[in-house]
């Protein structure tokens, strides 16, 4: 049966790809994840937010045991915070090249970096021609400014979307991704500006670590990490409405737990599929049975190959489009007399 398909330009086996997360972190796991049927991998993001973090740490135990004046005897230009600032991004990103290098010796699927752009960071240019010269077959930029910044415009923060896309780009030769969020104000015209600049494809979408309230103790507590099924129905919607606005191509993210939910997101529009709540859930070897389930349902169609059932059931391509609309949710309620709402 064959599966396979281009993604950015790039061959990939079949369309489901391992998303970036603790899923991808080291080689070992993703020769596991190639023999399950992966058909890529994104590497777990190399995350401003997490040097920040690790910059603290260190900055405590250096205060411990060092006087300042003697540490900072570096090169007599740097200030001190860039100097600590300078070596833990170093080692960061050593071990992040490391581990492109030893992925690229080891297995043969694609395996794309990510970096985790958050509104500080200064950094990705520099970080990404890394990565491109370490073997990175693409690079995925997880983009997220969040909207609960109310000391910058929307203009400010849609416009970096672009400036980044732009400077990275001109910066790399490999193709980038644009992971985002569906936190626009104006979602579909956003997606269809962003996917006319020079990246090559765009992740519908990123899902965020959401807080919960613990009633007893009276504590704000994370809610939970994994996805549901039913958290697909978003980026299905908005990979069916976007199949045939955009420029580039789209990966589907979000809620992808087994075999049907691929079907679907490829019916939808999807080029490629991510998943990552699932194999965590299932187990890495789920990526089996997903394949499977895919593969019997190509069969049972009659289909020979990805493209002729890819973006069938896109929004233009529907016979029903507006079942894409929000109308949808009235329609639903509005046929059935005895619901009480
Ligand atoms: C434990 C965990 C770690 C993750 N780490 C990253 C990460 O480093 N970078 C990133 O872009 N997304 C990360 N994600 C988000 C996933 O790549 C994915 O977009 C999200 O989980 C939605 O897909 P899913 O429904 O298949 O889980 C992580 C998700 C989980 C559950």
């Amino acid at each position: 049966m064959d599966l396979s398909t281009t993604y950015m330009g790039i061959p990939l086996n079949n369309p489901i790809i391992v998303g970036s997360s603790g899923l991808t972190s080291s080689v070992e796991k993703i020769k596991t994840l190639e023999e399950y049927g992966a058909g890529a991998v994104v590497l777990k993001s190399i995350f401003e937010e997490e040097i920040r973090y690790e910059y603290a740490d260190f900055m405590q135990k250096v205060k411990k045991q060092f006087s300042p004046p003697q540490y900072f005897d570096y090169d007599g230009q740097r200030n001190p915070i860039e100097y600590y600032d300078y070596l833990i991004r170093e080692e960061n990103l050593k071990k992040y090249i490391q581990l492109i290098e030893d992925c690229k010796n080891s297995v043969s699927i694609p395996v794309m970096a990510s970096i985790n752009c958050f509104f500080h960071s200064v950094e990705w240019l520099s970080f990404a021609t890394h990565l491109e010269r370490a073997g990175a077959d693409a690079l995925e930029l997880n983009m997220f400014f969040p909207p609960t910044d109310f000391k910058h415009s929307r203009e400010t923060k849609e416009t970096l979307y672009f400036q980044i896309a732009d400077e990275v780009t001109r910066a790399v030769s490999i193709p980038v991704a644009l992971k985002i969020s569906p936190y626009f104000t104006d979602l579909g015209p956003m997606i269809q500006r962003l996917s006319k600049t020079e990246i090559k494809g765009l992740v519908l979408f990123n899902r965020f670590y959401s807080p919960d309230i613990d009633i007893n103790a009276l504590e704000v507590k994370p809610s939970f990490v994994f996805s549901t099924p039913s958290d697909l129905a978003i980026s299905l919607r908005w990979i069916a409405v976007m199949a045939e606005k955009v420029t580039c191509d789209l990966a589907a993210s979000t809620g992808v737990h087994d075999g049907e939910a691929v079907i679907k997101q490829l019916l939808a529009g999807a080029d490629a599929v991510q998943v990552v709540s699932s194999l965590y859930k299932n187990g890495v070897e789920y990526l089996k049975e997903m394949l499977s389930d895919l593969e019997k349902w190509v069969a049972r169609k009659k289909y020979r190959q990805l493209s002729d059932f890819k973006g069938k059931m896109s929004q233009d391509k529907s016979t029903d489009p507006a079942m894409y609309e929000r109308a949808q949710f009235m329609r639903y309620f509005g046929g059935k007399k005895n619901v009480i709402l």
